[in-house]
């Protein structure tokens, strides 16, 4: 089957911009127009030339920028003044398109510009003659097109194009429309419009309904050409058409197109997270190709296939839209083979003996916190090599605390022979009313000299990695670490740690010396 070239016009400038809160300068829009290039878009729609001086200067500015390496475009209405400002920011462009247009739906023609279907005609004729007088590349837009009468619509894009537009753009102002329909409208243009071979049919959608992007498909499949699209899916409302998701929709399902676009599908995630960063706006974590989660494998079922072969539940390799590669989000539901594959990752090769009870632990933190990051298992398996031999071990510990009160803390160890001792302190703080505990069960010489806590991974739910020095009677120092989501839990972990070093190291002078 041949494929097709479908044309890709970048509006994230132009009708992304008009996104709440998205407004960018000269300069931002410049850094977006470059990587647009390098993206490999045919078209840049640049910006609205009358409606700021700000607008003028980025089509102007990006517009020399660019040079031949794609078309850009500006945006007016079918007012001669609109035309002849954008003209004006496109006198410096190697490749100008002035874009030009009017509504063409009953709702349009009656509330909004109060015209007959005629005098519409007129205008949007005359609108694009003008254009014309100024660029060979005239793009034409029928206004809330989705909602119009097919007839009258058939009618406005045979007199533009006899007029001269080069590209007919059909949108979906509003996102009314619905793919079966959408699509049957732009089959319909190709079958009744005279003269429709000589221009572009261009799909431009809104997506209110969420259809933006199955709209375009469904346009393409009705035989557009072009699609208008926006980076991460903005522009005015709802949003447009996302470019990233029609883009990797006809890489991947030419079999259904036969039409694909030149992009290069490596630069978009780069793209996303520029456009991202600029505007501010932050794409949700599960937006199709560039979410944070596009390609995060979260259920042990899904884990374990995935590590067998990526292609069990993945249709898109992450390298070909620009990401690292599919992660394994370690979480409650996670399998012991996420988990070992994880580890191995990281560099810890873990005899079967010594993972199960790193596997455990990880459980235990797993249903603590929603997810589990690679510092959290570094400080799990440190954790585990740690408590490999110990005197003692802490099994619970409770604390009271608040203002007011007394902070008290109640602490349960269990030694080597596996006797239980329990015993409760007050302390000036919850940290010194466990240390306390600890203490009158674990009579040994120490003082602290020093105690640091830190947190070792990011969230909320964080864990918490504690560091403590103790000076034995002898001057010795000993270090303990402890890791815990409680830091007071953490905070008895190091003290026990410490506390065993320093055991271990007396019981061993001790049978040196006999
Ligand atoms: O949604 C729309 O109709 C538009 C036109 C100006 C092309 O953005
Ligand atoms: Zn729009």
């Amino acid at each position: 089957m041949s494929t097709d070239k479908v044309y890709i016009f970048d509006t994230t400038l132009r009708d992304g911009e008009q996104s709440p809160g998205a407004s960018m300068n000269t300069d931002e829009k410049l850094e977006i127009a470059r990587q647009l290039v390098r993206l490999g878009v045919d078209v840049i729609e640049a910006g609205f030339p009358i409606s700021s001086p700000g607008d003028f200067e980025s089509v102007r500015r990006i517009g020399e920028e660019v040079g031949d390496a794609c078309v850009v475009c500006a945006l007016s209405r079918a007012v001669p003044k609109d035309i002849e400002r954008a003209a004006e920011a496109l006198k410096t462009a190697v490749r100008p398109r002035i874009h030009t247009g009017i509504g063409v739906s009953q709702s349009h023609l009656r509330d909004k510009l109060r015209i007959s279907e005629d005098t519409a005609v007129e205008r949007g004729v005359a609108a694009v003659k003008l254009a014309r007088n100024f660029v060979d590349d005239v793009e034409f837009y029928a206004e809330d097109a989705g909602r119009a009468e097919p007839a009258f619509l058939y009618r406005m894009i045979q007199e533009v194009i006899a007029a001269g537009a080069t590209v007919v753009n059909i949108p979906d102002t509003t996102g009314y429309a619905y793919p079966e329909n959408f699509g049957a409208l732009i089959a319909g243009l190709v079958e009744h419009v005279s003269g429709i071979e000589k221009a572009i049919i261009s799909v431009h959608c809104h997506n209110d309904l969420g259809m933006a992007t199955a709209n375009a498909l469904a346009g393409v499949a009705g035989g557009a050409r072009q699609i208008e699209c926006t980076i991460n899916g903005l522009g005015e409302r709802a949003g447009n058409t996302a470019m990233e998701e029609v883009v990797m929709a006809l890489r991947q399902r030419q079999d259904v197109f036969g039409a694909d676009s030149t992009v290069n599908s490596r630069e978009i995630m780069r793209t996303s997270r520029l456009v991202s960063s600029i505007t501010g706006i932050n794409v949700q974590p599960n937006k199709a190709i560039v979410g944070a989660n596009a390609f995060a494998h979260s259920s042990g079922i899904h884990q374990d296939g995935v590590l067998k072969e990526r292609s069990t539940y993945e249709i898109i390799d992450p390298a070909d839209v620009g990401v690292g590669g599919s992660s394994i989000v370690l979480t409650a539901r996670s399998g012991r083979h996420a988990l070992k594959h994880r580890l191995e990752e990281l560099g810890f090769s873990l005899a079967e003996a010594e993972f199960e009870p790193v596997y455990d632990a990880f459980l235990e933190l797993a249903d603590k916190k929603k997810e589990v990051y690679d510092e959290d298992l570094e400080a799990l398996v440190g954790e585990q090599e740690r408590t490999v031999r110990e005197e003692f071990h802490m099994e619970s510990v409770q604390v009271v605390c608040g203002e007011p009160g007394i902070p008290t803390a109640t602490v349960e160890l269990v030694d080597r022979e596996g006797n239980h001792m329990i015993d409760s302190s007050h302390g000036t703080g919850p940290v010194d009313a466990v240390y306390k505990a600890i203490n009158r069960m674990i009579d040994v010489e120490n003082d602290l000299t020093e105690f640091s806590v830190k947190s070792v991974t990011r969230g909320i739910d964080a864990l918490g990695e504690v560091t403590i020095r103790v000076r034995a009677a002898d001057d010795r120092v000993f270090t303990g670490r402890g890791a815990h989501s409680d830091i007071i839990v953490a905070s008895a972990k190091a003290y026990t740690n410490a506390l065993n070093r320093l055991l271990i190291s007396q019981r061993k002078i001790v049978e040196e010396e006999l």
